[in-house]
């Protein structure tokens, strides 16, 4: 097994201290999740809301029932994997397109618990890892037009349609220094649905796991 995946089943083990018997989780999407979702079954929750298609077939698969969000109030806690995370707990997250419903989840949550392997972290947001944007189709060219205006550079992720018939922009070389900025300029695009910064509700808890153990950061 790889340094990275021993990581992400750590982080995935320490995420099962925040979950208690009887209550309604909100499970996040991606490989380390997924770790997660194989631990599950050590406690009885009584429910989960799902981020994605994906992961809402592996729950049922495991007899977890699904609870749809409008009935289920808010929740404790959302676990959550992310694809880039700052030391103001900021993310960015979306390499596996299910941004939206994430970030949903995420907001109908009290606490956002974030579990990341050491490649994860980062000091500034979007140099490496593209900020991934979920846009209406017949906006694709428009809202790609005015990310180039940002200096940024928009590849339109071929093949993939979003959970809710979106297409996604991996965005690369935007600005992303100042993140809960740039998130609201995002959000002003129309013709966008959600971006991939996480910044205004960030995760509470990261569980940043290493090749020493797991280390716990609170905002
Ligand atoms: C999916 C996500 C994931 O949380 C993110 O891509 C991290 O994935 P992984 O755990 O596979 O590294 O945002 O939309």
């Amino acid at each position: 097994m790889s340094d990275q995946q021993a990581q992400k089943q750590a982080a995935a083990k320490a995420a099962l201290n925040y979950i208690e018997e009887g209550m309604i989780l909100g499970v996040g999407t991606g490989s380390t999740v997924n770790c997660l979702i194989e631990l599950l079954p050590e406690i009885k929750i009584a429910g989960a809301v799902a981020s994605s298609q994906v992961t809402e077939e592996k729950l049922r698969a495991l007899n977890i029932d699904i609870v749809d969000l409008n009935f289920a109030g808010t929740l404790d806690i959302y676990i959550d994997g992310a694809d880039e995370v700052n030391a103001q707990l900021q993310l960015i997250k979306g390499g596996g397109g299910a941004l939206t419903r994430e970030k949903i989840v995420a907001a109908a949550s009290n606490k956002f618990i974030c579990m990341v392997d050491a490649s994860k972290s980062v000091d500034i947001l979007g140099r490496e890892f593209p900020v991934p944007i979920e846009v209406l189709p017949q906006a694709r060219s428009y809202v790609a037009r005015q990310l180039v205006q940002m200096g940024a550079e928009p590849v339109y992720r071929e093949g993939f349609v979003t959970d809710y018939g979106n297409v996604i922009l991996d965005t690369y070389d935007l600005d992303v220094s100042n993140p809960i900025a740039v998130e609201q300029v995002l959000n002003n695009i129309v013709g966008v649905v959600c971006n991939g910064v996480f910044a205004a509700n960030q995760a509470d808890v990261l569980l940043k796991a290493g090749n020493n153990g797991v280390e716990t950061l609170m905002r």
